[in-house]
């Protein structure tokens, strides 16, 4: 007794997986879960796995101070903790390394530090296989409680250029909110990604094995991804039922969590555009119906302008495309931290967090060593894309990217999240945007008044008078 490392809460693969890489790494992980099918198939895992269907012999089996991980769903978070808090001893810690809302996490470590104990809320990305072999860890909370876990995370998580993808985020619910950022920005790309599948399909005829070797090839280049990498498999899975590729027969309709829609709404809460973003949950939403889809599709029949383009043409110009689209995906992602570090008093450190999502994370990316080593220059940037390097990569692109928009309106393929990025890119260098007849309008119905130029004050015009 007494003599466990750590203690997972929650024995599901994600629990289960972070606990068999615990104990590669030499340390003793007591189990606790309700399903003692799932504790039982936990002790007979490995001899360092040692599972438990009660509370207290879970809790006495943990060395002092203890750490308890929790992997339970969203809304166990708070009944584990209630339950965990009587049981527990000052400086012992509750790590959720679940996909909580920041919100939530920042009411918990109340909550817990109230009670004498510490409290980390922690992003994990990488899935099932990043559990396993190496995910990528975002910490927040206090910083002497991190330090308390610091060995284990850093031994458990995913390594680049032997450097572990772990580092504290933050206070409090830091942690968590880059967790969303990150999730945020992996559903731009996905969709920026899903776009181009459908452009090169319909308007390029381009076959799954055509797509696989492109993709593979693009792998090599700036778009060099894991996202794009998982993308040029799925293209080479065959269906065994029909022998046709497995992507032709999967329905076309997206599910989602909610931590894209949470990075949306955070958006607008604090005035931050993520068009791009925005656009991925949007298109979600839209493909979930099906129905209404098939009915469109039969009454309102779209007629496709096909232009001839090469297909060596129409393929650089959709690897140029995605990667200014990427870019704008992750300048609008950093844009929301950065606002976010202001207005919640995060601290984050945008080169910090650039890197260790180099590795283990969905989002990992080659252009993600540019994008720490820009930030470390110059913390401060407005946006990414106003920097030497990747303003001019936005540059050089932009012909294409505009050459591949305007096919894919011809061919009626929508493109909401490219066009989302095309438009932040141009808007963010448009000295004169038509915001001037917005606010005429605003003052013609509601007195709302506007500002003129080179003339300080408020004005208002009678609009009605002749
Ligand atoms: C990760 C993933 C992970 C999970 C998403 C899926 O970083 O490992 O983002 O968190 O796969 O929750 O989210 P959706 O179901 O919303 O697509």
């Amino acid at each position: 007794m007494n003599r466990n490392d750590i203690g997972v809460i929650g024995l599901g693969v994600m629990g289960a997986n972070l606990a068999r890489n615990m104990a590669r790494n030499q340390y003793v992980v007591s189990g606790y879960d309700v399903d003692s099918n799932k504790v039982g198939a936990f002790s007979q895992d490995h001899g360092s796995l040692i599972g438990f269907g009660a509370l207290n012999d879970f809790i006495s089996s943990l060395r002092t101070p203890r750490q308890i991980i929790l992997l339970v769903p969203d809304r166990q978070v708070d009944n584990s903790i209630e339950m965990l808090v009587p049981l527990l001893d000052k400086h012992d810690a509750i790590i959720d390394m679940g996909n909580s809302f920041f919100k939530d996490t920042e009411r918990r470590t109340k909550y817990v530090e109230e009670s004498g104990l510490l409290f980390i809320g922690s992003g994990v990305s990488g899935g099932e296989y990043g559990a396993l072999h190496g995910p990528c860890i975002m910490p927040g909370g206090h910083y002497s409680a991190y330090q308390s876990i610091e060995p284990l995370l850093q031994s458990i998580a995913a390594k680049v250029d032997n450097q572990p993808c772990v580092a504290h985020i933050g206070p409090r619910g830091a942690g968590h909110y880059v967790k969303m950022i990150h999730n945020g920005i992996e559903y731009g790309i996905m969709q920026l990604i899903a776009e181009i599948y459908a452009v090169l399909q319909l308007a390029g005829n381009a076959s799954a094995e055509e797509l696989h070797q492109l993709f593979q090839s693009w792998n090599e280049t700036e778009l060099n991804s894991y996202l794009i990498e998982i993308t040029a498999s799925i293209f080479s899975k065959i269906d065994e039922e029909t022998q046709k590729p497995l992507i032709d027969v999967i329905l076309d309709d997206a599910e989602q969590k909610g931590t894209g829609k949470w990075t949306c709404q955070n958006a607008l809460d604090l005035g931050i555009a993520t068009p791009t973003i925005n656009a991925a949950v949007e298109a979600r939403i839209i493909s979930s119906f099906k129905k209404q889809r098939e009915l469109g599709a039969k009454h309102l029949p779209i007629s496709r302008k096909m232009a001839y383009i090469d297909k060596d043409q129409l393929f650089d110009a959709a690897r140029q495309t995605l990667y200014s689209g990427v870019l704008c995906c992750f300048a609008q992602g950093i844009s929301l931290m950065q606002a976010a570090s202001r207005e919640y008093d995060y601290q984050l450190s945008i080169s910090t967090i650039s890197t260790i999502w180099r590795g283990g994370c969905i989002i990992r990316a080659g252009i993600l060593n540019d994008i720490a080593a820009l930030y470390s220059d110059n913390p401060d940037i407005d946006n990414l894309m106003f920097s030497d390097r990747f303003g001019t990569e936005l540059l050089e692109r932009h012909q294409a990217f505009q050459t591949f928009v305007k096919l894919a309106v011809d061919a009626a393929v929508p493109i909401p999240a490219l066009t989302a990025s095309l438009s932040y890119f141009d808007a963010f260098r448009t000295e004169r945007l038509p915001a001037n007849l917005i606010q005429a309008q605003r003052d013609y119905f509601g007195s709302h008044t506007y500002r003129r130029i080179g003339k300080p004050g408020s004005f208002h015009t009678n609009w009605y008078k002749a």
